[in-house]
């Protein structure tokens, strides 16, 4: 009863005050349809609303992303706000249901949720299927959500338009059998390498990856001890870098002309770099490009506008540096 009858109060409230913020909107509730005097958009503002993003990761508070968005929405004229929001590991759903409910238009997500919010999707793109993992969720109306993943078309641009580094014909190595190699192994592939090996320390990881892509005439795996050739591209995608070690590869990996590439990325050249270099490749890079361009892409299926990523690229080089 006290519930109801506090209803009730509430409703005569809202109902002696909506006369008094139609007035200032512009309009009375009354004459609808004679008494607009300004165009609804106007009103309200559509075209100038704020649209609400956010990467989420634990931990992700390191994370270029919010800096990289704005950047993109200042060049395009975008209007939005972009947060690192550290999700709960335990509750990784309800974080993500929390923030749809809120209002939010769309998520990046890093590490460790790619392959969580893949289960979550009611649809995803086809490299989403493939990488088995989404690092960019989109909000529809109601609780639908589409998943998508950008990590391996950004690293594809990064290595053809901004490195003019071209996988056709090349031998390629991808080191590493986790989410991060899924995520790039069938892009790479559409670049038309002439093999492409997978090698991973645990070798039926990369056995299964290799396995689950087809090509089965131009994909390889192997153990990372049992690599014996050399290759034009040797791309770093284990999780080594993290704790600043090298993958165990022998020597003879690289030749005068190969490129290094690891997917991670750090203020100062990654270990991965360093050895790279000190053992004769022809160049050594991080994944720094990778990041941009993920992002970029991520920006075009929100915004459908691409940003120029070059100036982006160096302004967090010059920062970083
Ligand atoms: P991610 O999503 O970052 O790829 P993951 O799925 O845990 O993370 O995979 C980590 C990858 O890095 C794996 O390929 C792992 O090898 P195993 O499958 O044998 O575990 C690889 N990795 C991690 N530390 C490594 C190291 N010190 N040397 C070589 N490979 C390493």
């Amino acid at each position: 009863m006290v519930q109801a009858g506090g209803s009730v109060a509430v409703l005569f409230g809202i109902l002696r005050l909506v006369p008094n913020s139609c007035r200032k909107l512009g309009y009375s509730p009354w004459r609808c349809s004679t008494a607009i005097r300004r165009p609804m958009t106007d009103l309200f503002d559509f075209k100038n609303r704020k649209l609400r993003f956010a990467v989420v990761g634990h931990p992700v508070m390191h994370s270029k992303s919010p800096q990289i968005h704005e950047a993109f929405a200042r060049q395009c004229n975008v209007s939005l706000s972009y947060e690192a929001i550290a999700l709960d590991p335990i509750a990784f759903e309800q974080g993500v249901r929390n923030l749809q409910a809120g209002g939010m238009a769309g998520l990046n997500v890093t590490l460790p949720f790619k392959e969580a919010a893949f289960g979550l999707c009611d649809e995803v793109s086809e490299r989403a299927r493939i990488a088995n993992a989404v690092n960019t969720l989109t909000f529809l109306g109601g609780d639908q959500l589409t998943g998508d993943n950008t990590d391996g078309i950004g690293l594809v641009r990064d290595l053809q338009q901004n490195l003019k580094i071209s996988c056709a014909d090349a031998k390629v190595l991808v080191v590493g059998a986790g989410g991060a190699a899924r995520g790039i192994v069938q892009p790479l592939l559409q670049t038309g390498p002439a093999r492409l090996v997978i090698a991973n320390r645990t070798a039926s990881r990369a056995r299964e990856l290799a396995g689950s892509m087809g090509s089965p005439d131009r994909i390889y795996s192997c153990a990372i001890d049992e690599v014996s050739d050399s290759f034009d591209l040797v791309i770093n995608a284990t999780a080594a870098s993290l704790s600043s070690e090298v993958p165990a590869l022998p020597e003879s990996v690289f030749h005068s002309q190969s490129h290094a590439y690891d997917l991670a990325y750090a203020d100062q050249p990654t270990a991965f770099m360093r050895w790279a270099l000190a053992l004769g490749a022809a160049q050594a890079v991080d994944g720094l490009g990778m990041l941009v361009e993920q992002a970029a892409e991520a920006f075009w299926i929100w915004h459908r506008q691409r940003p120029q990523t070059a100036p982006v690229i160096s302004a967090l080089r010059s920062g970083a540096r």
